[in-house]
């Protein structure tokens, strides 16, 4: 691994002086002459799936080998490239295990996981007016309390906490309700939340916070509203001491995610909704890391008055399309 991107970068950088990046039709190499590598190869590989293949399988794959295959003859890759991608590939499986997912942050750098999630909604959207989903990510966690609407995410708060000041400074209350798409509220509906600590950690990356900090499930009541008290969020880099941080400096790329609140909508005969709320007034609002961030999901947080609980509010109406 130590030695793929340098070796990577230094074979780009002497291509793209004579390879045209785009355009280039099979067997014709950059210097648009006939090109050596024989042009049935790709076929030959498509070709060998058998009757008996998993369907989409059988769909899919063609298309991957020939982008593949495309890919490797057009940067004319190297034995020694494609063996440290190979390891490079390895070091994310062995960093990964069921508290990190060192893969899945490869394909968050690359805007994988966005683009997969934005074909995946658009395919099963019955609506525009829903509101846009946006990734997981990798810190989610499926058993958060369930909370009384109108108590507070955040726990441990004490001026002992190295974050208290900032905690006071961003307390925040959300409010909104839960529609369906016709614009009827929805009673009953869970509004699963969580964001990180003013230290920009969810708290099972900070031995320091309390178990499940910063996280709850709320249920809206008759007229489909929710609310709770949170913190407005930070931004944060995720985490960069890995092969996918290595692979983002060696792009001259920053780790950042702007400041964002993560939610999971769901209610009985409605799509369950993952999405994320971010801050307009934070500095990567534009510059996202892992290219998640969509207009419709950048809001305002206004000032609160006359509540010693927040200093900060936002109203937020989710729209959930229906099954
Ligand atoms: C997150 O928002 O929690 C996240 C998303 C992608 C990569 C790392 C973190
Ligand atoms: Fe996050």
């Amino acid at each position: 691994m130590g030695q793929m991107i340098p070796d990577l970068a230094a074979t780009s950088r002497a291509s793209t002086t004579k390879i045209k990046p785009n355009g280039i039709p099979n067997g014709i190499n950059t210097a648009g002459k006939k090109c050596q590598h024989d042009p049935t190869f790709t076929q030959k590989v498509i070709a060998a799936t058998g009757p008996n293949a998993n369907p989409r399988l059988a769909q899919i794959f063609p298309s991957l080998v020939r982008h593949l295959h495309d890919f490797a003859r057009e940067v004319n890759l190297t034995v020694g490239e494609w063996s440290a991608a190979v390891d490079f590939l390895n070091d994310c499986g062995k960093m990964s295990s069921d508290r990190r997912n060192e893969t899945q942050l490869l394909c968050d750098i690359l805007g994988l996981e966005s683009l997969v999630d934005e074909i995946t909604s658009k395919q099963l959207a019955t609506s525009t007016t829903q509101t846009p989903s946006a990734i997981l990510g990798p810190f989610y966690r499926s058993d958060a309390p369930f909370l009384p609407n109108g108590t507070s995410i955040v726990q441990g708060l004490s001026p002992s906490v190295s974050w208290y000041e900032k905690a006071l400074e961003d307390s925040a209350f959300l409010s909104g309700k839960v529609l369906s798409t016709d614009g009827k509220p929805i009673e009953n509906a869970v509004v699963d939340v969580w964001h990180t600590a003013p230290n920009g950690l969810y708290e099972q990356q900070d031995s320091d916070q309390p178990e499940m900090n910063f996280r709850g499930r709320f249920r809206t009541d008759q007229q489909g509203r929710y609310a709770l008290y949170a913190l407005r969020p930070v931004p944060y880099p995720i985490p960069d001491d890995g092969p996918a941080g290595r692979l983002l400096g060696l792009l001259d790329r920053h780790p950042n995610r702007p400041g964002h609140i993560h939610f999971i909508v769901s209610a009985e005969g409605h799509r369950t909704l993952t999405t994320q709320l971010y801050d307009s007034r934070d500095r990567w609002v534009d510059d996202d890391a892992v290219f998640a961030v969509k207009d419709e999901l950048v809001v305002r947080f206004e000032p609160r008055e006359g509540d010693p609980g927040a200093r900060w509010e936002l109203g937020y109406d989710f729209i959930l399309g229906r099954c």
